[in-house]
């Protein structure tokens, strides 16, 4: 493509975190790249971040952006269940789109989002962001070295946040509501670690999984556990909490165990590896998880922009991809084909969750 003018439906946080990313990389891409516009229902939140991003247009109307002709690009940022709205519109006039995960509230639905775009077979991103993110870079890194020396023998994984329908960053309550959401912690934030595991580990096989729903929100489970078998035969254990602990970072943490290493990382606000093995332990914190990475593809030419791999900036990299990739006529990644299969091992774990922990194949 020439050029990118785009039009980004919904200013909410993500919304909002799109429109900063944008506004970020925007210099280096000069008049090739414009954020044209930006839509919500609520007309002062999309006004705000027109303000905050300088954002040309801002409107209640999100099909007024979708569909003007001066916009090419779309990026989907409402509540889960209304990305098929955005995006079928938007591939049926052949534009481009960038939709936030989990872009359904049923397997169904994902199904269809699949079917839209690969029928109209418009350039698609799913916003899997933790793909994007150096740390996990480092970590993959890791993970080949520590693979060519012992065996890996299983993954554990905490993934806890704070329920977001409040605190710091939520101030919306949609994620409490089924319709909306389509269910609880496993869809709304597992989903990014059930992608995140296949692209570390490789195919998960079969799945076995139980929920909880303590804060009581119908449908909303705010506890899943989750045991993976991979293709490879490793085993994985997945734990996801919606807790109501304001004192407490949101926290991923992770035990990577091979026969000869173990490696612990903490993301999310910090990020920070330990590897330990026979002879040592090494910490390694963020100018350590720089170094790894800095020369890789996704992030040498980024390398000069500190504000930019800042470790933690992941979605203004993801975005810097996103758009730099358009530009350039190259594929994205991930686009739907990964988002569906995510989605899928995430149904099967509430297929055996609803049939008390019963192994399901995927
Ligand atoms: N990739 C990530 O890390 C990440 C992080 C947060 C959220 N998300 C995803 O992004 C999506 C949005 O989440 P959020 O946290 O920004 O929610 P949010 O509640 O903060 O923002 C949603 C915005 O959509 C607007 N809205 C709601 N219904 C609308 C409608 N029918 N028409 C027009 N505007 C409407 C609301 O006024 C609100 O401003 C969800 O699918 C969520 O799962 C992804």
């Amino acid at each position: 493509m020439e050029k990118l003018s785009i039009g980004i439906i919904g200013a909410g946080y993500i919304g909002r975190e799109h429109a900063r990313s944008l506004r970020l990389v925007r210099p280096m891409f000069g008049d090739r790249l414009v954020i044209a516009a930006i839509a919500d229902k609520n007309l002062e939140a999309a006004a705000s971040a027109a303000k905050d991003f300088e954002i040309e247009r801002f409107t209640d109307d999100v099909n007024s952006v979708i569909d003007d002709p001066s916009i090419n690009v779309i990026f989907s940022c409402l509540p889960t269940k209304f990305h098929i709205d955005v995006i079928e519109r938007a591939a049926k006039l052949g534009k481009p789109i960038f939709f936030e995960k989990p872009f359904a509230v049923s397997l169904e639905q994902a199904q269809k989002v699949n079917e839209i775009l690969t029928t109209t077979g418009v350039p698609n991103q799913v916003g899997f962001v933790l793909r994007y993110a150096p740390t996990y870079h480092a970590l993959k890194k890791l993970l080949d070295l520590r693979a060519k020396e012992s065996p890996l023998r299983t993954i554990v994984l905490r993934d806890d946040q704070m329920f977001p329908i409040k605190g710091i960053s939520h101030f919306t309550d949609w994620r409490s509501k089924v319709d909306l959401a389509g269910a609880g912690v496993l869809i709304e934030h597992g989903i990014h670690d059930l992608d995140l595991f296949e692209w570390l580990f490789g195919k998960v096989k079969r799945v076995s999984a139980r929920s909880n729903n303590f804060a009581g929100y119908e449908g909303i489970e705010d506890y899943m556990e989750v045991r993976l078998e991979f293709a490879s035969g490793v085993t994985g254990n997945m734990v996801h909490i919606w807790h109501d602990i304001p004192a407490h970072q949101s926290i991923r943490h992770f035990e990577i165990f091979f026969h000869k290493a173990l490696i612990t990382l903490d993301t999310y606000d910090m990020h920070h590896i330990t590897v330990r093995d026979e002879k040592a332990e090494a910490k390694l914190e963020r100018p350590d998880l720089y170094q790894m990475i800095v020369n890789e593809p996704l992030f040498k030419d980024l390398s000069n922009r500190e504000d930019m791999l800042f470790v933690s900036d992941y979605y203004a990299i993801q975005d810097y991809w996103f758009v730099r990739n358009l530009l350039e006529g190259n594929e994205l990644s991930p686009t739907i084909k990964d988002g569906l299969r995510a989605f899928t091992v995430g149904s099967a774990c509430y297929e055996s969750a609803g049939r008390d922990g019963e192994w399901v194949n995927v």
